[in-house]
């Protein structure tokens, strides 16, 4: 079985003290803890101490980051490290994110050895997959998540594999508001366990949790969790509210009853 994962990716927002600030409204809204569904939140760097600190030892929030670099430590000013995020109390790492690959030119070879680093520190990475409008609209949607999902993975073992989590983030639904249908987000979340099941195996594929990414909100949660191939979502403008956040947790802790 696979457990509903909700990431709050906080992207560039809130200061430390307004994430404290956030943090501390949230515990107290937040449905009770619920073993149908893990929550995290993925802040920026300099939000993650904090939050760390602000959720407390026992409050069930798990703490992501938003990016790393691929080596443990050097000469590589700007960079942080997978030793560091995970000695700041971080399970998540969000790695191939779609606005690091457009606006920072990230390329697949660095998001692998990322992966890497982040599987050899006990790091759990979201990578992030997805087609652009044109891909979509031109039919390479499937050709184009199979690839990167290759590009990313290659070489990795089926027991690496065992803490990945795939975010299906088609671009062109990423703070649009207009995000894929239900049936347009089965259809990818098929074609990447197809793939897993080919290139790894069919145990790698049912294990593996595929979130869904890209214009989800409070309206939209629970026709995307309807279906047993979505098996939680990697959230942006909704989670930066309290009030959003809380209500898509509370739909999400909802044991799910129909499968797809
Ligand atoms: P969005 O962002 O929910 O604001 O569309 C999702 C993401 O970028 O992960």
């Amino acid at each position: 079985m696979r457990r509903v994962l909700i990431v709050g990716n906080w992207k560039m927002n809130k200061t430390a003290s307004e994430a404290v600030a956030f943090v501390r409204e949230l515990k107290e809204r937040l449905p009770a803890p619920s073993t149908t569904v893990e929550l995290a939140v993925a802040p920026p760097f300099t939000a993650l101490e904090s939050v760390r600190i602000a959720l407390g030892p026992s409050f069930p929030i798990q703490l992501g980051a938003q990016n790393m670099f691929w080596e443990d430590s050097g000469a590589y000013t700007g960079e942080v490290s997978a030793p560091m995020l995970k000695d700041l109390g971080c399970r998540y790492v969000i790695l191939g994110h779609s606005e690091r690959r457009i606006l920072f030119g990230e390329q697949s070879d660095g998001i692998h050895k990322k992966i890497r680093m982040a599987f050899k520190h006990g790091l759990r990475p979201i990578l992030c997959i997805g087609e652009s409008l044109e891909q979509r609209e031109g039919g390479t949607t499937d050709t184009v998540l199979t690839r990167q999902l290759h590009e990313s993975l290659s070489g990795l073992t089926h027991d690496a594999l065992a803490n990945l989590t795939i975010a299906y983030e088609p671009v062109w639904a990423i703070g649009t508001g207009k995000a894929a249908t239900v049936d347009q987000a089965v259809a990818a979340h098929r074609t990447i366990r197809q793939a897993l099941a080919v290139t790894w195996s069919p145990q790698v594929a049912d294990s593996t949790r595929i979130l869904y990414g890209g214009s989800v909100t409070p309206q939209n949660i629970e026709s995307l969790l309807s279906s047993d191939q979505i098996d939680g979502a990697l959230i942006g403008g909704a989670c930066l509210q309290v009030d959003s956040f809380a209500t898509i947790a509370r739909i999400a802790s909802v044991p799910r009853s129909i499968g797809v």
